[in-house]
């Protein structure tokens, strides 16, 4: 199957490895020429080639895959002449199903939420609704997670916009540990360690997470309370509202 990529930047690039380096590997993919240097340096991957136009990517291919930001979307989406049954997986935030198909006459589109991940088969991609190619293509990539309603999905946008926090929640701890008198070389390591440490916790060990929480909290321990201050000082209540607030945000856009 020849893919087509329209809008090579970040997460194309990251699938576009990915792909390279799968069971997918001899699938040709044909890239759109923005952004000129991503394209040049994917375009020295076997079987990856860089379309005059957008257009071009369209007829070059047997499945499109949207990139471009939700912002420049419907300006570089709108005019492309797309076959009705012509298999379409948009990466693009928040742009409805309805939409795309009213843009482009398309009768055959899904939403997908690949994560840089995916470049190192580790990956786990919603993909609604679950059409068979796109789950092909993410099962390749990691592990594809069939959506069947947009709120489900939509919900998974949220979790997927964590990434940030996750990362801010290690920078804050990193500052105090710095107030505290370490170095920040020496704070770093040593949560790098943790913190990754613990991801494989996550990634091995199926046991729920409260559990999961239990077992690396001693009764009456620092683990314990420091979690519950967490609470207590509205940590929870802030990651409910900022999950809230992302998924009405997906759910708003057009
Ligand atoms: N990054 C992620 O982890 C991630 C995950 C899931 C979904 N997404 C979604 O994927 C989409 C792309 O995200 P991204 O992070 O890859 O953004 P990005 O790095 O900014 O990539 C967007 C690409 O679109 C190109 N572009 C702009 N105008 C274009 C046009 N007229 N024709 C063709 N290409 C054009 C840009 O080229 P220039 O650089 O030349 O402007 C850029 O290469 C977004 O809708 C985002 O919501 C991203």
């Amino acid at each position: 199957m020849r893919l087509g990529f329209i809008g090579t930047g970040t997460i194309t690039a990251h699938m576009v490895r990915g792909l390279k380096a799968s069971a997918l590997a001899e699938w040709p993919i044909v890239l759109s020429s923005r952004n000129e240097a991503v394209a040049a340096e994917l375009a020295l991957l076997p079987r990856v080639t860089v379309a005059a136009s957008n257009q071009a990517v369209v007829d070059a291919c047997d499945l499109l895959i949207l990139a471009v930001r939700p912002q420049v979307a419907e300006a570089v989406i709108r005019p492309l002449a797309i076959p009705p049954t012509r298999p379409v997986v948009s990466l693009i935030a928040g742009l409805h199903i309805a939409t795309l198909a009213d843009w482009t006459g398309a009768q055959d589109i899904c939403r997908a939420i690949p994560l840089p991940f995916v470049e190192r088969h580790q990956g786990v991609t919603p993909v609604f609704p679950p059409q068979p190619a796109a789950m092909q293509i993410f099962a390749a990539l990691g592990t594809a997670l069939p959506v069947h309603d947009l709120a489900a999905y939509d919900a998974y946008a949220a979790g997927s916009a964590l990434m940030g926090s996750y990362f801010g929640l290690l920078e804050k701890a990193c500052a105090w540990m710095v107030a505290q008198g370490l170095s920040e070389a020496d704070a770093a390591r040593y949560l790098r360690g943790l913190f990754g440490s613990l991801g494989d916790v996550l990634r091995e060990k199926p046991a729920a997470l409260a559990q999961l929480r239990e077992d690396h909290s001693t009764k009456g321990g620092l683990n314990e309370m420091i979690f519950q201050r967490f609470v207590q000082g509205g940590g929870g209540a802030a990651m409910e509202a900022a999950l809230t607030a992302a998924f009405n945000r997906v759910q708003g856009w057009a």
